[in-house]
């Protein structure tokens, strides 16, 4: 029985030298694939009290937006600067290569809402901290944050100290 990892492929120097690039595409194409990725990231949120799912565009939206099907809550779209059509706030950040910009629409999150946050992978961690202060900023509570993969050797984890952090597989 092959394992979630299996399905992940890696491909050195992408988009730069010295990057492992890790694949999702070869997870989500097959059916099994996709269905032990997101049964296993449904998992780390048993037994979590939470009332909506948020994911980061655009491989948070792959995982989150079945996660927040299967478990009956709504999703909500933190987008790349200039998507989205109503009143957001917005921040930017740093990527492990480049930098961006994302936003949210005010009205998505009510204040006092419990928030999961779902991405495919934490590198750096600066998507989800910037995601974590727009949530926050329209009075959010982040409960729980889940990756299908993280990048150990890039700390995420430190920057996201504080919160509730967990992953389906870990790369050193
Ligand atoms: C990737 C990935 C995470 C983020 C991780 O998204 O899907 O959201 O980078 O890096 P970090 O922990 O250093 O912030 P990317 O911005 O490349 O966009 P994409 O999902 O549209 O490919
Ligand atoms: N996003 C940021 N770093 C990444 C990596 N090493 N592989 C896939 N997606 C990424």
């Amino acid at each position: 029985m092959k394992k979630v990892e299996d399905y992940v492929r890696s491909i050195p120097d992408f988009p730069e030298e010295g990057v492992i690039f890790r694949d999702i595409t070869t997870v989500i194409q097959d059916a099994e694939g996709f269905q032990l990725a997101v049964n296993e990231m449904k998992a780390l949120l048993d037994g979590v009290d939470f009332d909506i799912i948020a994911g980061a565009e655009s491989r948070g939206f792959i995982f989150g937006s079945p996660l927040a099907y299967a478990m009956e809550k709504g999703f909500v779209l933190i987008r790349k600067k200039g998507k989205l059509p109503c009143e957001t706030v917005s921040v930017e950040y740093d990527l492990e290569y480049g930098s961006a910009e994302i936003e949210i629409h005010k009205d998505s999150i009510q204040p006092g809402q419990k928030v999961v946050i779902v991405d495919d992978l934490m590198a750096t961690g600066g998507t989800i901290e910037a995601s974590i202060k727009l949530i926050e900023s329209l009075g959010g509570v982040v409960v729980k944050v889940i990756f299908l993969m993280e990048l150990a050797g890039l700390k995420g984890r430190k920057r996201l100290s504080g919160y509730d952090v967990a992953s389906v597989i870990t790369y050193e």
